[in-house]
């Protein structure tokens, strides 16, 4: 027998996409295996800590016979493998346990994030950094001061797992199909985010003509607890199946060029009246990253919700800003 026309090792495992996961814990894995199932890329994953991602790399691997899919799935400690990255997920840090808000975890994330951009620039200058890591809306700013990228290429995702969560309560309550149910949150990734009823429908009716108000309003404060819901569960971490999806919808989007509607944390530049901050508002996902923003006409009750939860969101950022690594 012989192969013609090629050599085995001779690199054509690396020509498709190539994706890194920065963090190999429970949401940075989770994401990584359902990317691969998909397809999506050849996937490096990366952690500080040493054997993790190479074991979890290669038990991926081992599922694929099993779950038939072809990609090239590598572990590292060394962000040299990340070179060339199309794609960068930032899931590196530490995640809340109960009595923690999203916000505790400022002061080690912002360190570590920015770490983290600064090695991944410097081995993938043209990536997409999409972060992950909490407190979402600041590590998102911190990342994008530390790349210098433009906005384009630096988005943070919430709004899709927000969403989800959204249409999961709204899927239960009318006991109605979840493909048939479309929910949108915008605003920052905390307490204050802003579900957005008048958006959300079922078939696209709008769930305000399908619900009371108390229902309606019960769904979008379990929407905005949603997080803090699981970390009660789980009780050692946060969640990470439905965070693993999120981030993937929003790579596929990106890598396959798919030009997606989603809510995503993105750098505002007078869009919705604000500056200088991202906040989960609509836009346009595509190859080249976050490639607009859709901006909605808010009645006097929404951007009074959008304007408090930017309140959270300058807080933290100013916290980001002291705290400096930038
Ligand atoms: P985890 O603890 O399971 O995993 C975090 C991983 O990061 C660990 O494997 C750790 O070794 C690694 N890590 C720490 N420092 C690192 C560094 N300097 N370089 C590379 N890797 C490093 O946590 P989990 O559940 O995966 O959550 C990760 C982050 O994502 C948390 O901050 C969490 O709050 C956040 N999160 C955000 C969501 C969102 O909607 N934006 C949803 C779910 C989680
Ligand atoms: C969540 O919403 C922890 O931010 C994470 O589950």
């Amino acid at each position: 027998m012989r192969w013609s026309g090629m050599q085995r090792g001779d690199n054509r495992y690396f020509q498709r996409k190539k994706v890194t996961v920065v963090g190999s814990g429970n949401v940075g894995a989770t994401a990584a295996f359902l990317a691969a199932q998909k397809e999506l890329a050849d996937i490096v994953l990366l952690d500080v800590v040493e054997g993790v991602p190479q074991g979890k790399a290669l038990d991926m691997f081992e599922a694929s016979p099993i779950q038939g899919y072809n990609v090239n799935l590598r572990g590292s400690n060394d962000y040299a493998d990340t070179a060339g990255s199309d794609l960068v997920i930032i899931t590196a840090g530490i995640a809340r346990k109960p009595g923690m808000s999203r916000d505790d975890l400022i002061a080690t994330n912002v360190k570590i994030v920015a770490d983290v951009t600064a090695k991944i620039v410097k081995h993938s200058p043209d990536c997409i950094l999409l972060v992950v890591t909490n407190p979402l809306d600041a590590m998102v700013y911190a990342a994008k001061k530390v790349s210098g990228f433009p906005r384009s290429r630096v988005l943070g995702m919430a709004g899709v797992l927000d969403s989800a969560r959204m249409r999961s309560f709204i899927a239960a309550a009318l006991e109605v199909s979840i493909e048939d149910v479309t929910a949108f949150v915008l605003g920052g990734h905390g307490d204050a985010m802003v579900p957005l009823a008048r958006y959300s429908t079922v078939a696209g009716i709008p769930i305000t003509e399908m619900m009371s108000a108390e229902e309606v309003q019960a769904i979008a404060e379990r929407t905005a607890q949603g997080g803090a819901e699981i970390v009660k569960l789980l009780k050692t971490g946060s969640a990470f199946y439905a965070p693993g999806a999120a981030v993937v919808e929003m790579a596929e989007a990106i890598l396959k060029d798919k030009n997606r509607i989603l809510p995503c944390a993105a750098l505002l530049e007078g869009e919705y009246g604000i500056n200088g901050y991202f906040m989960g508002v609509p836009c346009k996902l595509g190859g080249g990253g976050m490639e607009g923003v859709i901006e909605l006409d808010l009645t006097d009750a929404e951007q009074a919700a959008m304007q408090e939860s930017l309140a959270s969101v300058k807080k933290l950022v100013a916290d980001v800003d002291t705290l400096g690594h930038f």
